[in-house]
């Protein structure tokens, strides 16, 4: 395929990340069930082909199987075509380094989340964790260390793997590497809140890569000053005016390594999204969302997000009652469907904000709600064909996470649109910097503004708004997954 050639003629492509491609089920009587995965990682990788192996960890009891049984490679029949290769990690270090550091420690820092009194104590039952980390990391360096091939490109995604790249050229220096990160990345006074040699590892870990990617100049640039302020003089950083900008550091082993940065912003997939919204389950979704609706000329606000707290699903329902408050006049004539679905439930915090978004959304039927009129329909559980059907009907879409490394959601909206939608986006996600000229922005944290921004998005003109829509749909398109994969192999091939 033309995307091997962009690194070395013949070169193999591995994958590596956390959560892959699909996930199996365990049934009662042993048989086993594949799902597709999802996520923005998933979504941007789901057109890498078969020619590259996408490696990935075992994450229930029904991937543990599924890997024992087929020897890790699973059978390309249940991962659409896709050459999966999952790895049976102990489920206690899997747990201590997904849950534990990665997603209650790097998701935090990344998205800046902590606030009092959650702020992090980094004691002994963190250093436990941080081994598993490494143990995690160093499995998957070893296990992409023994199945490259001379010269494979090797593309490791997320927080998760950051300690990956290092690692694996220290066994592999004749893999080219490349390190994404899906997340935004934090700013250096956040980031050095973590131990001083954890901060070091992260940024070294990646600085193994030959590439570091991301999503938005912006997360770049934090990476860099990160770079710089947690390795002091081991380390500058290049932003030249014309040319790729770079790290250069000076790793434990002294010897110095240049790691080039780039930015390669995912854009949505028009082709997939606009087929696969037409099809029958989409048709029928929407109908039965119209009845939820109501009356016909109901207007509707639609979010669709993982239940997930830098999505900002609270402060997103409270300015839907702000808005109810303050301009009555939307009251029985707007309809806002929430659809939140549960994630990382093993975490007590996503519990916590799970159930604070469910007792929100009733306290608000509860106290505005009509006998013909529900103002927040709040759906759980994720369904693919109906966001898309939602995403149809949308006229407003409410994108509004305090901070997104991109945002699918806020991309998607515009280019599956039935009549044309506005978006009140925040300016904390990645998108905003593509969208932000058509989008009503709004700062994740004013509930006040944030209900100004859907009374002027509900009252915006139909023809405005589709034009806006248009508009939005062509940025939104602009780097197609297929496309952004390849940019990245390309330049991990110059
Ligand atoms: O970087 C973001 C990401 O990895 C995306 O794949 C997705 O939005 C989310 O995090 C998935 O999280 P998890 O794998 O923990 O469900």
């Amino acid at each position: 395929v033309s995307e091997r050639s962009a690194v070395q003629p013949g070169a193999e492509v591995l994958v590596a990340s956390n959560r892959g491609p699909v996930s199996y089920a365990l049934g009662e009587g042993g048989e086993l069930s594949a799902k597709r995965g999802g996520g923005g990682l998933v979504s941007g990788l789901s057109t890498i082909g078969a020619d590259a192996v996408w490696v990935c960890s075992a994450l229930g009891d029904g991937d543990r199987e599924a890997a024992r049984r087929t020897g890790g490679l699973l059978d390309v029949a249940d991962t659409d075509g896709q050459r999966v290769r999952m790895l049976d990690i102990p489920a206690d270090v899997h747990a201590a380094a997904y849950n534990g550091v990665a997603n209650s420690v790097l998701w935090f820092v990344h998205h800046m989340l902590y606030q009092t009194p959650l702020e992090p104590v980094f004691d002994t039952d963190f250093r436990g964790q941080w081994a598993a980390y490494e143990a995690y990391n160093a499995a998957f360096a070893s296990a992409l260390a023994d199945s490259a091939s001379p010269g494979a490109a090797v593309l490791v995604q997320d927080y998760h793997l950051a300690l990956v790249p290092a690692m694996l050229r220290e066994v592999r220096p004749d893999v080219r590497i490349a390190h994404f990160s899906h997340t935004p990345w934090a700013p250096p006074e956040y980031f050095a809140m973590l131990p001083d040699d954890v901060q070091r590892q992260l940024v070294l870990g990646i600085l193994g890569a030959d590439r570091a990617n991301f999503l938005t100049e912006r997360w770049a640039r934090a990476f860099t000053a990160c770079c710089e302020r947690a390795l002091g003089p081991d380390c500058t950083a290049h932003w030249p005016r014309h040319e790729a900008p770079s790290v250069v550091a000076v790793p434990p082993d002294r010897k110095a390594h240049r790691t080039r940065i780039g930015v390669h912003g995912l854009g949505a997939d028009a082709e997939f999204l606009r087929e696969r919204s037409r099809r029958p389950d989409v048709e029928e979704r929407m109908a039965a969302l119209r009845g939820q609706i109501g009356g016909t000329d109901r207007k509707t606000i639609v979010r669709v997000d993982r239940t997930e707290l830098s999505k900002n699903i609270v402060r997103g329902l409270l300015a839907f009652r702000r808005l109810l408050a303050d301009r009555p006049e939307w009251r029985e004539r707007v309809v806002h469907l929430a659809f939140a679905y549960p994630s990382r439930q093993d975490l007590a915090v996503y519990r916590d904000y799970t159930a604070q978004v469910g007792a929100l959304a009733e306290e608000i039927n509860a106290e505005y709600g009509t006998a013909g009129w529900q103002p927040v329909v709040l759906h759980v559980k994720d369904d693919f064909a109906r966001s898309l059907a939602a995403y149809r009907l949308a006229d407003v879409a409410l994108v509004n996470p305090i901070r997104d490394g991109m945002n699918l959601v806020a991309k998607e909206v515009p280019v599956v649109s039935d009549a044309g939608c506005a978006l009140v986006l925040s300016q904390e996600a990645g998108a905003w910097e593509e969208l932000g000229a058509d989008a009503l922005t709004v700062n994740p944290y004013d509930v006040a503004q944030t209900a100004e921004a859907l009374h002027a998005a509900l009252s915006m003109p139909a023809e405005e708004r589709a034009a806006r829509t248009a508009r939005l749909a062509a940025a939104a398109t602009a780097l197609p997954p297929a496309r952004w994969f390849l940019e990245q192999l390309q330049a991990l091939g110059e």
